[in-house]
């Protein structure tokens, strides 16, 4: 990918949490200092304009990527280079805040971040207050009318409170949109919205990523969402990133025996070449998660290898994928068929 067509790139990021039991009982029952490694050196490019997505199971650390990105957390380990500035060099409020206004995080609970008692004027308006976009209250009121317009609400809904109406999702949106970012970091915007809401916003998502020429990093561990969203896709296992590459090919090649898991488990998609393989088994606990790879113990091709060693992604087709078997080439290829059904339809 060339260089200036990169929006974020992350660079074997890391993130560990202090998870040790009171200081006290350590020292008492003379335990170490417990680290659990949420995000392990994970490594992505994000093309501008474009959906990258992280899918995989709960814990695996798709929020934690979110919430590097956006400078909510600092990395333990790692780079993150937003537009060619690498955001470890930015230290002062004033140099932080010139670009943290260019991305935007939504979250999954529709209603979680809006507070209550705020009109919905003033819930979308508080960026534009914050970062004196506009000033003037004539003028606010008229740029939360157009936004109410784009996320498809209505200029009139700005009196009202947030939970007046349906459209908690959207408020979010247009909340989202008011600093006019470039980067949305989509933490399962759709999870908690049933199924023909989710498909509505899924598609204003869409539209206003066409409309204002938006990249996201877009986080679910709905496979038939990501399918209909993305332009790449990353399935993260346990902190790591097993497999990447463009949405196509990692739907009708996938190589991680983990993304062939997760893909078996969608009804509508037929693997030629080998058998259905369930999802089995759980995912182990992450403070002493398995050695070498950490699928070994959910996985029909462990060997010893995979039991040692970490393995380091390669270039496999058109794919990226971390697996010693694809590596030792002792995997079957496989083709697959059908696609998950569409959920930008609601029926
Ligand atoms: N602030 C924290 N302190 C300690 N551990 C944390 C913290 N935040 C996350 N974790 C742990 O890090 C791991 C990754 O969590 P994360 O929330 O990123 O996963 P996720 O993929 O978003 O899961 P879900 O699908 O359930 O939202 C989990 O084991 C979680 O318990
Ligand atoms: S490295 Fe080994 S255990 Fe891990 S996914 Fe590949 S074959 Fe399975
Ligand atoms: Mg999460």
């Amino acid at each position: 990918m060339n260089k200036n067509d990169v929006l974020v790139r992350l660079t074997g990021i890391g993130k560990d949490f202090d998870v040790s039991p009171p200081l006290l009982n350590r020292l008492m029952e003379r335990q170490d200092k417990v680290l659990l490694k949420a995000v392990d050196n994970l490594s992505i490019d994000i093309p501008k304009g474009k959906t990258f997505s992280l899918v995989g199971e709960s814990g695996c650390g798709k929020s934690t990527v979110a919430r590097l990105t956006v400078g909510l957390y600092r990395p333990s380990r790692g780079s993150i280079v937003y537009d060619a500035i690498d955001m470890a060099t930015l230290k002062t409020q004033a140099q932080i805040e010139p670009v943290r206004k260019r991305m935007q995080m939504i979250f999954q609970d529709p209603y979680a971040s809006l507070n209550p008692r705020w009109r919905v004027s003033d819930i979308i308006a508080e960026p534009i207050r914050a970062h004196k976009l506009i000033s003037g209250k004539s003028a606010i009121d008229q740029r939360v009318a157009e936004l109410l317009v784009q996320v498809g609400l209505a200029a009139v809904d700005r009196v009202k409170f947030p939970h007046e109406f349906s459209g908690g999702q959207r408020q979010r949106i247009a909340r989202a949109l008011a600093s006019q970012p470039e980067f949305l970091i989509c933490d399962e915007p759709t999870s908690a919205l049933d199924v023909s809401v989710q498909a509505q916003i899924l598609n204003l998502m869409k539209e206003l990523q066409r409309q204002f020429a938006l990249t996201y990093l877009f986080i679910s561990h709905d496979l038939a969402v990501v399918y209909h969203i993305s332009d790449f896709v990353g399935v993260m296992y346990l902190g790591r990133l097993v497999e990447w590459s463009d949405k196509r090919t990692l739907f009708q090649r996938p190589w991680h025996p983990y993304t062939r898991m997760l893909l078996d488990a969608i009804p509508d998609i037929e693997m030629s070449g080998r058998q259905r393989i369930p999802v089995a088994g759980e995912v182990p606990n992450p403070i002493h998660p398995p050695s070498g790879c950490h699928f070994h113990p959910r996985c029909p091709y462990a060997n010893d290898r995979c039991r040692n060693e970490v393995p380091a992604p390669i270039q496999k087709d058109e794919s990226n994928v971390a697996c010693h078997a694809v590596q030792e080439q002792r995997l079957p290829d496989v083709a697959v068929t059908g696609e998950p059904a569409d959920v930008t339809t609601s029926g």
